[in-house]
């Protein structure tokens, strides 16, 4: 595999690699997991090369939010890459992704999309994916796409700006990587202490107690969201930010729950905030 740290750098080695040939990117702030190592199997399965980026984006973070904590483990993610065959790892500093003085003087601002769930309560998160997404698209320039539906507003404002801005990669979501007893892989969960660690796939375990209600028929998306809820509320220590049920692409709150629909919540245990989600079939 190849390192690159600089656009330059990264642009010459991709046009030397690719004679028409299919290249798949998979987007990461790195500490890589499995959620992640599935985003790359599938990539290096549906193309000639493949390509990861893993940057930690400063613009997406809040100001009393992790940026400075955020996990790191270059070594380990390196061996990951390696192990599962990617040809370019794209790894820049912040200077080379913002060089002037102020990060990002100027930003790619998502619509409607972005207005509600993760971006009613980190105010900015998604201006600055929108921009580093666009930035890194420009410089990749891939075929595909890959994102994890663990993020799946993040999904939805990616492929409206995809649309909206006219980029040619396609964009493949790919289902979310559990642990055994549920808990989506993220890379925050690292911060969970023991005990909130035994208790995080309850967060999970009330969203799939809706769908199956769902499935039962009950299709009131106020009933659904109760019995949500109601779970999350046994443990006084989770402190809940919000529970959603929405259409999946534009993220428009429904009344009545329907294929497409996008149960999702996000919760505080401790101090780590987890969120998940369930897409209706
Ligand atoms: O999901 C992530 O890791 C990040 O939000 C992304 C898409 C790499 C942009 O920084």
């Amino acid at each position: 595999m190849l390192i690159l740290k600089t656009i330059e750098e990264f642009t010459k080695a991709r046009s030397n690699l690719l004679k028409g040939d299919s290249l798949g990117f998979v987007p990461t702030m790195g500490y890589l997991h499995d959620g992640h190592i599935e985003l790359i199997k599938r990539a290096r399965q549906e193309n000639k090369y493949v390509v990861t980026s893993i940057f930690v984006n400063p613009t997406q973070f809040g100001q009393d939010e992790d940026l400075d904590k955020y996990p790191r483990d270059f070594e380990k993610d390196r061996n990951i890459l390696e192990k599962y065959d990617c040809d370019l790892l794209f790894f820049p500093s912040t200077k080379e992704m913002y060089p002037s003085s102020k990060p990002g003087e100027t930003f790619v601002v998502p619509g409607r999309t972005a207005e509600g769930l993760e971006g009613a309560l980190r105010p900015g998160h998604f201006r600055g994916v929108a921009t580093v997404v666009t930035k890194l698209l420009n410089i990749v320039n891939p075929t595909t796409t890959y994102l994890g539906q663990k993020d799946g507003q993040q999904v939805a404002v990616i492929k409206k700006l995809v649309e909206d801005l006219n980029f040619t990669t396609n964009i493949t979501v790919v289902p979310t990587v559990r642990e055994e007893d549920g808990l989506a892989f993220s890379s925050r969960n690292s911060y969970l202490s023991k005990g909130n660690r035994k208790k995080a796939p309850v967060l999970y375990s009330s969203l799939l107690i809706a769908s199956s209600e769902y499935k039962n028929g009950d299709h009131s998306a106020q009933h659904l969201k109760e019995m949500i809820r109601e779970q999350l509320k046994m443990d006084s220590e989770i402190t809940i930010d919000y529970i959603s049920i929405a259409e999946s692409n534009s993220l428009q709150e429904v009344e009545k729950a329907s294929p497409g629909c996008m149960i999702s919540a996000a919760i505080w245990l401790g101090n780590t905030r987890l969120i998940d989600n369930i897409v209706l079939e």
